[in-house]
């Protein structure tokens, strides 16, 4: 049997040998709880690795250099007109049908910190529809909810958490009778981490006992999933592709039945919703062929004379920007994980890390970047992919994210969409909706995904013949 003193002396070495003695500075005064907790985590690194990650993106900051063959992407238009309409309709029958069939998951990575947003919780606990304050984790429920009432088939709903917010998760789902879903079609599971790298190669501690490990980014999820075992529970319930959004959306459609239509009739392997960029320096990822492989070009990377390269209409010829919805088949996430470690790249971002200083143990919460985070991004899976359609979507429709306290993509800015996108789908069925002069909709409307996810559903609610300017509806 192995014991703490044996593990004691294989750490030591290892640490030496890869200059991170630091980590056992107070070993010898933790009790018994504190070293096993300490050589779990020093267990479960990779030290090898991380030696070249810190060679690479710590002591060095990688040049992006961006290939000769950089083209736009393709894409599918929103209102599509004929072959391409045709096309649609077919995509639309077959996502009606794989929905009908069971076939489709959502699948939420809920595992960022939310520290733009200033929110405690988990992001998923906030409170984000204008009138009742649902919060996102109960907009998306109603919405899976409706799914399975229209389809006859509950879809299963796949959560990735963090190790900082995963308890705080699933107590929220628990707290309120999981929105009504089956809590047996309900899966939650932790993301990866990676340690949080101070500018000298160091790794961080955030006490005597603890390394500090930061998410490995929502690129992790591919791994995830299948470490987890949701992939092998996806298949087990023939489920086989994954509808993928990010937790801080509450337009998104969480299945898209023509999106994931459209990406099976094509065989598509990851496939991904766009925007048209409202300018050219919008901070949304660009849809490129690299080396004519679906590839997401950073807003960052994306140099100025590409980025301001006109068509003759006067449209942006990298028009495509990213907003995180994809479909994902589930045996391409087989294969991505099938050679062990999965080679995407890493991203650095220099960050404040508070943590105990290396030498005194005193706390240190630093005023200005002190290290570096290593996170991998999900977009990243798109080149290892042989086929990838875009489909562009519309931004009131489908766009409305909560990501910082206030101004732009704030709460504010999400419940005016959210109240925008339901004056639309009624006004689509009769009902007449207050307007300002500037058009926009001179209500707060809160519209259930009960009652409808799409504007067809309203043709069977029970509507009001017209909303009154300035009142507040919640249908
Ligand atoms: C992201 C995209 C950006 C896109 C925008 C659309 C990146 C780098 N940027 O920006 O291209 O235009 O969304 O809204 O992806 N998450 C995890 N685990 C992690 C990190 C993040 O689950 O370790 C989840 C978050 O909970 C969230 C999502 O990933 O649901 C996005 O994370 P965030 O860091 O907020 O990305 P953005 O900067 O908003």
């Amino acid at each position: 049997m192995t014991t703490t003193a044996d593990r004691k002396q294989t750490a030591a070495h290892l640490l030496a040998a890869h200059g991170q003695s630091h980590i056992f500075a107070a070993f010898d005064q933790l009790d018994e709880a504190g070293q096993t907790r300490l050589l779990d985590q020093i267990d479960a690194i990779n030290w090898t690795n991380l030696d070249n990650l810190v060679e690479t993106y710590v002591k060095n900051k990688p040049l992006f250099e961006l290939p000769d063959t950089v083209e736009p992407a393709p894409y599918y238009a929103k209102d599509p007109t004929g072959d391409a309409a045709d096309k649609f309709a077919k995509a639309r029958e077959l996502g009606d049908q794989l929905l009908r069939e069971g076939k489709v998951a959502a699948f939420v990575v809920a595992g960022g910190s939310g520290t733009r947003l200033g929110w405690p919780g988990p992001k998923g606990t906030y409170p984000a529809t204008p009138i009742s304050g649902k919060t996102l984790f109960h907009v998306f429920s109603e919405y899976l909810l409706k799914v399975g009432q229209k389809y006859g088939k509950p879809v299963p709903w796949y959560i990735m958490t963090s190790p900082v917010n995963d308890a705080a998760t699933r107590a929220h789902f628990e707290e309120n009778n999981y929105f009504d879903l089956d809590p047996s079609d309900v899966m939650f599971f932790e993301q990866g981490t990676m340690p949080s790298i101070a500018y000298d190669g160091r790794l961080f501690m955030s006490g005597p006992d603890s390394i500090v490990l930061n998410a490995d980014g929502h690129g992790g999820s591919l791994k995830a999933l299948a470490r987890s075992g949701a992939v092998n529970d996806m298949k087990q319930r023939g489920v086989e592709q994954i509808s993928y959004f990010q937790v801080d959306n509450p337009n998104v459609k969480c299945v898209d039945p023509l999106f994931v239509g459209l990406h099976a009739l094509e065989g598509a392997q990851m496939s991904s919703k766009m925007l048209p960029k409202v300018e050219p320096r919008e901070k949304l990822g660009n849809f490129c062929l690299v080396d004519n492989k679906m590839t997401v070009v950073e807003y960052s990377d994306l140099p100025d004379e590409l980025a301001e390269q006109r068509l003759e209409d006067g449209s942006l010829r990298f028009l495509a920007g990213s907003i995180a919805i994809h479909v994902i088949a589930v045996d391409f996430v087989e294969k991505l994980n099938a050679g062990g470690d999965l080679a995407l790249p890493f991203h650095r971002a220099d960050k404040k890390v508070p943590h105990i200083d290396f030498e005194s143990g005193q706390t240190v919460e630093p005023t200005e970047p002190n290290g570096v985070k290593l996170e991998q991004f999900v977009f990243d899976a798109l080149p290892f992919g042989d086929t990838s359609i875009v489909l562009e979507t519309d931004r009131v429709e489908e766009f409305a994210p909560i990501k910082n306290a206030e101004g732009v993509d704030s709460a504010v800015t999400s419940k005016q969409l959210q109240s925008e996108r339901a004056g639309n789908w009624l006004e689509a069925a009769g009902v007449k909706v207050p307007r300002r002069a500037d058009g926009s909709v001179d209500a707060i409307i809160e519209l259930s995904h009960l009652t409808a996810i799409e504007p067809a559903d309203l043709r069977a609610a029970d509507l009001p013949a017209q909303i009154k300017p300035g009142t507040e509806a919640l249908l």
